[in-house]
């Protein structure tokens, strides 16, 4: 009884902070609102996608829903790959009535597990025979800053968003190469310009800061994604990292309450998950941007990257770092 007296009563509170921080941030946030608007990027293009393969990772919701989604309708072989099966299955389902794609399915792979990885791929190779698009879409936020650890100890943060898909890429590059040209979008995000990466604590085994994890493995993205680049040159594959806007998603459902208020008051004004997906599609599928291999985008335009995003030695230090983290050499 007096649980439920205390529920309601956090409900009620809720609603008036929710109330009371819409019209307080409405203002503030006006500036932004509207820079969101003029600036957000379209990607018109009527390119074709019989007989090619792409994967997306976490495409059961969000912006990787729709990209999955666009990929269907320009009939391309989709994969979905989500750590919940019957939430995948579900995307799939959607997606193949909307687009009468029968080639969209659904594959496990928690993205955060290197097995799990190891499991697709080795799936994935049995089963099929090319690779054109892979992006690696799949992210959680900071959510808590409690150092939670999977099950093969990693920072988790860090392996969903980076360590897993450092993994998938390098153990799918041969059939990405074999299938050549192809590309590797990797969804970065604005919050890496402000990240610190100490290459000595890339695990968060000597610190970890709840705060700064998500915008470090979102730097992580961008360096990994120059330093694919330089390796790949001249292999038909190339590489691309962006920004997708600031997107209503549910990704922002793991943020402090206080903030989750604050962002989910001002929901309406963010770009819908479909305008956030342009640029994603933009950077697989744009004719021009080869030459520009292993760069930064927003808004279907090339944009500069933080300097440390920037930093060749410190992304050739994060890969070094990441085979040893994933083990990828040793299996
Ligand atoms: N929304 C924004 O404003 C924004 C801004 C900048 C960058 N981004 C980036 O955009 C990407 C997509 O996020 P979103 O905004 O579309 O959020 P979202 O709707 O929460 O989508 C995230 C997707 O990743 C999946 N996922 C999470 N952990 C996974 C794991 N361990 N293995 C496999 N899949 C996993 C989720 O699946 P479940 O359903 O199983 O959780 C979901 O399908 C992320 O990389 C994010 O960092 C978003």
């Amino acid at each position: 009884m007096a649980h439920c007296c205390l529920e309601n009563t956090c409900l009620v509170l809720s609603h008036i902070i929710h109330w009371i921080l819409a019209i307080v941030c409405f203002p503030l946030t006006l500036p932004l609102i509207i820079w969101v608007k003029v600036t957000t990027g379209k990607f018109e293009s009527k390119k074709d996608l019989s007989g090619k393969t792409a994967i997306v990772t976490g495409a059961n919701s969000g912006i990787g829903y729709d990209t999955a989604l666009d990929f269907a309708r320009r009939n391309a072989h989709v994969i979905l790959a989500g750590r919940s099966l019957e939430r995948s299955e579900a995307a799939a389902d959607t997606i193949r009535s909307l687009t009468n794609n029968s080639g969209v399915v659904a594959w496990q792979m928690d993205v955060s597990i290197m097995s799990s990885v190891r499991a697709f791929v080795e799936r994935f190779n049995q089963e099929e025979d090319r690779l054109d698009i892979l992006v690696n879409n799949a992210g959680i936020g900071s959510g808590s800053a409690d150092n939670t650890r999977t099950e093969e100890g990693l920072e988790k943060v860090m392996a969903t968003n980076h360590f897993g898909h450092f993994l998938l890429t390098n153990l799918l590059l041969d059939k990405l190469k074999k299938s050549a040209p192809s590309r590797v979008v990797n969804v970065s995000s604005m919050a890496h310009e402000r990240a610190v990466l100490d290459i000595e604590n890339v695990n968060s085994e000597k610190k970890f800061d709840g705060m700064k994890i998500y915008g470090i493995s979102k730097l992580c993205n961008v360096l990994f994604t120059h330093e694919l680049a330089r390796r790949t040159k001249d292999s038909g594959v190339t590489a691309y990292s962006l920004h997708p806007g600031v997107v209503r998603t549910s990704i922002f459902n793991t943020a402090p309450c206080a903030i989750q208020q604050c962002i989910k008051s001002t929901f309406c004004w963010f770009k819908s998950s479909e305008q956030g997906a342009a640029t994603s599609i933009y950077c697989a599928l744009a004719d021009d941007i080869e030459p520009l291999s292993g760069s930064y985008f927003s808004d279907c335009k090339l944009r500069a990257e933080s300097a440390a995003g920037k930093n060749e030695e410190l992304a050739k230090k994060l890969w070094t770092a990441s085979e040893d983290i994933t083990t990828l050499k040793n299996v």
